[in-house]
């Protein structure tokens, strides 16, 4: 019933300023709590945004009504329509941009199987992922070209982290969906090329009319990246290889990214045991090691809303958390994919389409789901999770759209990147190991100072490892 008079009210707000009035009047009110809907006006159309998870659920879905009317876009067409740009910027032909229900689920079907690793595919994967990673840090620097290489020249043995996991990521991806075993010829500025301009794409189309998108056909620095990597030109949308690239690069690599920045650096002073259960994994990458709670004696001590409850970093019945819960609280804290939206239109007569977009950043933000310390890394609150923090937990969208990288292959191959950085370059926060410099030294300090990471973009793009003074090279 409340949430029949909260969707009304919602929608009441939306169909014109008249009732934004009465929105206002409501919040004051205290009727509909501010955190769950905004309105955005920076666009050229407003825009309804909810951070109700089960609101969310139905705008996904498409299933959401207005004043009892559906939305005459079916579900597919309606993701479609939002993904518009995708098309121009990156020229692709997939799940994301197909209308037709069966062309999609042909192309979810195929992404499913590539994903589907056997237990030796497993640990084939953790044996390139870690070689890669153990490489650069024996060599204390990414193997740019064989020989004389630009980033090596411009950063001495500094190693640029942001790009350690967009090549660690999208080498990965080569090899898991492109059968691509053999990366040797590959170097790793090669990979940069095709990451940089991917990037630099996504964000450029991010709201942008279409006639201001750099088109794919135009675009010569993601075509000459493409081409060094597949050898084809004039790439057409049904094989272009940024199908697959996009939905699986995109996504991983900021969230490895920032697993690790949070494990080995934020919070490996006072938890270095973080460390040690992704590492564990990385080298023996199954459903066991992913799953296994080293000291279970103490899970039941947390509460459901995460108080962590473990008191001093010397006490040996401290709690340790699987590579799982880790993982769980990363995607939660920094979800790659921060707000899924949809195309809705109510009638024919309606003209256009308006876009409607499910906040699952700020459903996993909210307060009075997770507890005080909503904002914090908190990997206890996995241990006792209360049904609405279930339906909030929405990384990986929700049926039926459901990435099928959620059950396994998307957690697990996040915690296998992360922890094959992390072995190479552990010890992040002391003196001994590896460190993080940034010409910016508000950076490291806001890493530290507990207020949790960026989930812009381009944040951490100035962030280096680097050998900590007084510690030999390991060649
Ligand atoms: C950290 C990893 C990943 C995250 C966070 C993630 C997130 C998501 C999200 C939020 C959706 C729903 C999009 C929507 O409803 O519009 C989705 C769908 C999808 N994802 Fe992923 N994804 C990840 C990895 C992957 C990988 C590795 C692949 C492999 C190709 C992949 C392929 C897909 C496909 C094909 C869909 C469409 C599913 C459908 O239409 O039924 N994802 N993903």
């Amino acid at each position: 019933m409340m949430l029949l008079m909260f969707q009304n009210l919602s929608w009441a707000i939306y169909d014109s300023a008249v009732y934004i009035a009465h929105f206002l009047l409501a919040i004051t009110c205290e009727i509909v709590p501010k955190s769950w809907v905004t309105i955005d006006t920076s666009r050229r159309r407003p825009q309804f945004m909810s951070q109700d998870p089960s609101i969310c659920r139905q705008i996904i879905a498409g299933v959401i009504q207005h004043h009892q009317c559906q939305n005459i876009i079916p579900p597919n067409a309606s993701r479609a329509i939002v993904n518009q740009p995708l098309k121009v910027a990156f020229g692709i032909d997939n799940a994301f941009t197909r209308s037709d229900d069966s062309e999609v689920s042909s192309f979810v079907t195929a992404a499913r199987a590539k994903m589907n690793l056997s237990a030796d595919g497993w640990f084939a994967v953790s044996r390139f992922a870690r070689a890669t990673t153990r490489n650069w840090s024996v060599k204390q620097c990414l193997l740019v070209t064989h020989s004389t290489s630009q980033l090596q020249g411009a950063m001495g043995s500094h190693i640029n982290i942001a790009s350690m996991a967009q090549i660690l990521t999208l080498r990965v991806v080569l090899r898991v969906m492109f059968d691509k075993t053999d990366q040797d010829k590959i170097c790793d500025m090669s990979i940069l090329t095709l990451a940089q301009p991917i990037n630099r794409a996504w964000i450029a189309q991010k709201g942008a009319q279409e006639n201001q998108i750099l088109r794919f056909e135009d675009d010569v620095p993601m075509q000459e990246a493409l081409f060094d990597i597949f050898g084809t030109r004039n790439i057409m949308p049904g094989n272009n290889p940024l199908n697959i690239i996009l939905p699986s690069f995109e996504t991983m690599w900021r969230i490895v990214l920032r697993t690790v920045l949070e494990i080995g650096f934020v919070g490996s002073a006072e938890h270095p045991e973080w460390e040690s259960s992704v590492v564990a994994f990385a080298m023996e990458p199954t459903k066991r090691q992913f799953e296994l709670d080293q000291n279970p004696r103490l899970s039941s001590r947390s509460s459901s809303h995460g108080q962590n409850i473990s008191s001093s970093p010397h006490d040996s019945m401290r709690e340790t958390f699987s590579a799982k819960h880790l993982v769980f609280e990363s995607l939660r804290l920094y979800v790659p994919t921060r707000r899924v939206h949809r195309a809705y239109q109510w009638s024919e007569n309606a003209g256009s389409h308006e876009t409607l977009s499910a906040d699952i950043e700020g459903c996993h933000l909210r307060r009075d789901i997770w507890g005080d310390d909503a904002k914090e890394f908190n990997p206890s609150r996995w241990l006792n999770l209360t049904h609405i923090q279930k339906e909030a937990f929405m990384p990986f969208g929700c049926v039926p759209f459901e990435c099928p990288a959620k059950p396994t292959f998307g957690p697990r191959m996040i915690g296998l990147l992360a922890g094959a950085i992390l072995e190479a370059f552990g010890e992040l926060s002391t003196d001994v190991g590896w460190r993080l410099v940034c010409d910016d030294k508000g950076v490291p300090e806001h890493l530290r100072s507990g207020q949790g990471l960026s989930l812009d973009r381009t944040a951490y793009g100035d962030l280096f490892l680097a050998r900590a003074p007084g510690r030999h090279s390991m060649m």
